[in-house]
């Protein structure tokens, strides 16, 4: 009765990778439990989630082919197109959210078309404001721009609001850190990076008052649900936001995060159940009000039981 805080499958958002080219189910070595489905995998895995609580995805998609600018994102046809109406049309009442990154589309990996060694972020505004209006379109609920570009929200606002898509909500990853912990992600999705690293346009992890100065541009530029990312050794940053802004906050308990948990369990040094509801726990006693977690699964297992 004086519990100040609850973790509730309702606060939890699954990740689900789309492999355009697999024809079964392939495990992410790096991330057990995780898998990239086939499109035809993904109807019986939304089932699943749904059945389980969970009222949100966000999807990820690896494309048959990447060019040097990501445009194949936003391609008639593309991977997160079929997934998004694959999952609406049975599961009408999932939340899905889509990424909106060009990383999983780009030969280079990197997350726009590359000028003088650095993303250009003014090119990429376009290219990832039509591939959120193909998400839209095909009936994703909300899109998640992850790329960390100056001006993304308003490019994708402006532009959904053009078509008529005035409805979509736009969670931004809002403060996004330069961080070690993506590594898994990297492997899940096939977006490892070449050349250079990503820290010209993710955050310094020194840096916190900056994290305040992303979120308000962000919110000003039309954001309706901010991100903090990842989120373990960003607890700080989940709280000053909630405290600041009293906005909704997502927190992202990124691939990193899990496989550490994973990874000392499958040695018997920790109790990985326990330690992952211990995490998220303190995203949600930070002030998250949902998270993004591989572990969604097991957790709202762990929930029923
Ligand atoms: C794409 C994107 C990344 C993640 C989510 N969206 C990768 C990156 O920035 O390298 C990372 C998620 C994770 O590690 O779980 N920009
Ligand atoms: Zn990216």
């Amino acid at each position: 009765m004086v519990g100040e805080h609850a973790l509730d499958a309702g606060d939890l958002i699954c990740p689900v990778f789309i492999d355009e080219t697999a024809t079964e189910r392939k495990p992410v070595g790096s991330m057990p439990g995780v898998e990239r489905l086939p499109l035809d995998a993904v109807e019986a895995e939304a089932d699943e989630i749904a059945g389980l609580g969970i009222p949100a995805v966000i999807l990820f998609g690896i494309p048959g082919e990447k060019d040097e600018t990501g445009e194949g994102a936003y391609a008639a046809g593309n991977v997160i197109e079929k997934a998004v109406r694959t999952i609406k049309r049975r599961n009408r009442d999932m939340v899905v959210i889509t990424d909106v990154c060009l990383c999983e589309y780009t030969t280079h990996g990197h997350c726009g078309p590359i000028k003088n060694n650095t993303v250009d972020n003014d090119a990429t505004l376009d290219i990832i404001a039509k591939t959120a209006v193909s998400y839209a379109r095909a009936g994703a609920d909300v899109v998640a721009p992850s790329g960390m570009m100056d001006g993304m929200v308003h490019a994708i606002r402006s532009e959904l609001d053009f078509h008529g898509l005035k409805d979509t909500i736009i969670m931004s990853y809002a403060a996004k850190y330069a961080s070690a912990m993506y590594g898994p992600f990297r492997d899940a999705a096939s977006s490892g990076c070449k050349g250079f690293d990503r820290s010209t346009y993710q955050m310094d992890p020194a840096n916190a008052d900056e994290a305040m100065r992303e979120v308000a541009m962000d919110l000003e530029e039309g954001a309706d649900i901010v991100m903090v990312k990842p989120a373990l050794s960003y607890l700080d940053i989940i709280y000053r936001v909630k405290a600041e802004f009293r906005v909704p906050v997502a927190a992202y308990s990124v691939s990193g995060e899990y496989a550490m948990i994973k990874a000392a369990a499958a040695n018997g040094w920790i109790d990985g159940d326990r330690v992952a509801l211990e995490a998220l726990l303190s995203m949600k006693r930070a002030g998250a009000d949902m998270i993004v977690t591989y572990a969604a699964k097991d957790i709202a297992r762990l929930l029923q039981a």
